[in-house]
């Protein structure tokens, strides 16, 4: 079997990672890949979201299947693409993308099939927007609707800071651009965060463990958002029973509605999760696995995850499933110094091999190159590398990382403590 995988973050080489271990392992290549992922296959040096070079790759090379990691290609139609031209490919359409692409949809959405999600409106003009807000009150979250990187959705604890927010969204500014000009205002939902990865195949599903993220640069949850700093599976918050809720109540239901509204949702459905007073609510949805969760949720899967994706990508799988996890694990991220701020690149990376060294360590590569004419590997991103760990426990697969981390060197790394703190506490 010949598999493409589309990205280059730390997400796509723990897929990577997870797919070479199959028997027989397939052949592997990767568009455009990172120097971690190139110990597995071939990187061919395209972006992951230039749909026609991706397609004539896929081609060329008569690839078996594709498996897209990041949001951008999927919304731009990659899945389209190559459904229209014969060839299996792992994720949503355009079209059901949309969960993750477009906030307003995906909030109406949730409205029209009874899902729970916290209260909203969708605005395109200032001065309703306003008007709305001032009769909400703080604490209220601002969202741009489309895709920001992360950075689209501001907390507002004060009613200055919403005002502030909405304004630069929906203002001359337009700081998100066109992902702004429609802008979601809604309730906020206190409680703890969980994420939630369904693979689908448009109709049923197999739930991967649940994860938790940790979004804030800094311990104790402090600093500026980040894209993750860490993560840990699987997450005692979200208990048997939640997950069970999770499903009858979010996932069975949108894959219903998507289905019933002619877009079936085959891929990684992503639920944001919060778990409130009143049960799990959710945050948002994805439509693509998580980043770093993945890094800690991919080792516990015991199946072959290739023969998942293609069942998923062919409407083939037996039935609706919540596999137990195979132990835990989890990832820490190491960062550049700065990061989420400005940051340099060019560091060279020791210590990765004494990491892998340790049984249960795995080092991902996420923000990485090889500086020529040398040949040494240097960072080249915020967030530098994951070290997993994996376990028995928690604890332990905490322990295990954390060991991993204390191996690797560069000038300015910084790397957060507490990952898992709260998950101990809860277990
Ligand atoms: P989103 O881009 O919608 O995932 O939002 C990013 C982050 O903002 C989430 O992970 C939450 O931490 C926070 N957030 C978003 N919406 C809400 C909400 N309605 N209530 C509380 N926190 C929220
Ligand atoms: N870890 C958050 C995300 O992948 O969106």
């Amino acid at each position: 079997m010949k598999i493409l995988v589309l990205g280059g973050g730390g997400r796509e080489h723990a897929i990577a990672l997870k797919l070479s271990q199959a028997t027989p392992p397939p052949e592997l290549l990767f568009a455009p890949g990172n120097p971690g992922m190139a110990a597995l296959g071939t990187c061919v040096p395209l972006a992951a979201d230039d749909i026609p070079a991706v397609l004539d790759l896929a081609r060329r090379e008569t690839v078996d299947l594709t498996v897209v990691g990041p949001e951008i290609p999927l919304v731009k139609g990659v899945v389209d693409a190559f459904q229209a031209a014969g060839l299996a490919i792992f994720g949503p359409t355009a079209a059901a993308a949309r969960l993750e692409g477009s906030k307003a949809f995906s909030k109406d959405f949730m409205a029209r099939y009874g899902i729970p999600t916290a209260a909203y409106q969708t605005f395109t003009a200032l001065e309703p927007a306003r008007a709305f807000l001032e009769k909400t009150g703080a604490p209220v979250v601002v969202k741009a609707s489309g895709l920001a990187a992360g950075k689209g959705a501001v907390v507002c604890t004060t009613m200055a800071e919403a005002r502030e927010a909405l304004d630069s969204m929906l203002g001359p500014d337009a700081i998100f651009g066109e992902a702004g000009r429609e802008v979601v205002i809604e309730e906020f939902m206190d409680g703890e965060e969980a994420s939630v990865f369904a693979v689908c195949d448009g109709d049923r599903y197999v739930l991967l463990p649940a994860a938790q993220d940790h979004k804030r640069a800094y311990d104790g949850d402090k600093g500026p958002n980040t894209g993750g700093m860490g993560a840990y599976a699987p997450a005692p918050l979200m208990t048997p029973a939640r997950l069970d809720q999770v499903c009858r109540e979010v996932v069975e239901p949108t894959l219903a509605g998507m289905r019933a509204e002619g877009c079936p949702y085959a891929g990684v459905l992503y639920v944001g999760v919060m778990v409130t007073a009143q049960g799990p609510k959710v945050v948002e949805f994805n439509c693509r696995l998580g980043d770093p969760e993945t890094q800690c949720v991919l080792p516990l899967y015991d199946g072959d995850l290739a023969d998942l994706f293609l069942k998923a990508a062919t409407g083939r799988i037996a039935a609706s499933a919540s596999p137990a996890p195979n132990g835990a694990a989890a990832v820490v991220v190491i960062a550049s110094g700065g990061y989420p701020g400005s940051y340099r690149n060019g560091f060279p990376i020791a210590g990765i091999e004494e990491a892998e060294a340790l049984p249960g360590v795995q080092v991902l590569h996420a923000g990485t190159r090889i500086k020529q004419p040398d040949g040494v590997l240097a960072t080249a991103g915020g967030r530098v590398l994951g070290v997993t760990g994996r376990g028995a426990t928690l604890k332990q697969a905490l322990d295990i990382a954390y060991m991993g981390v204390s191996k690797i060197r560069f000038d300015g790394m910084h790397f957060r403590t507490d990952i898992g703190k709260k998950g101990l506490a809860a277990g």
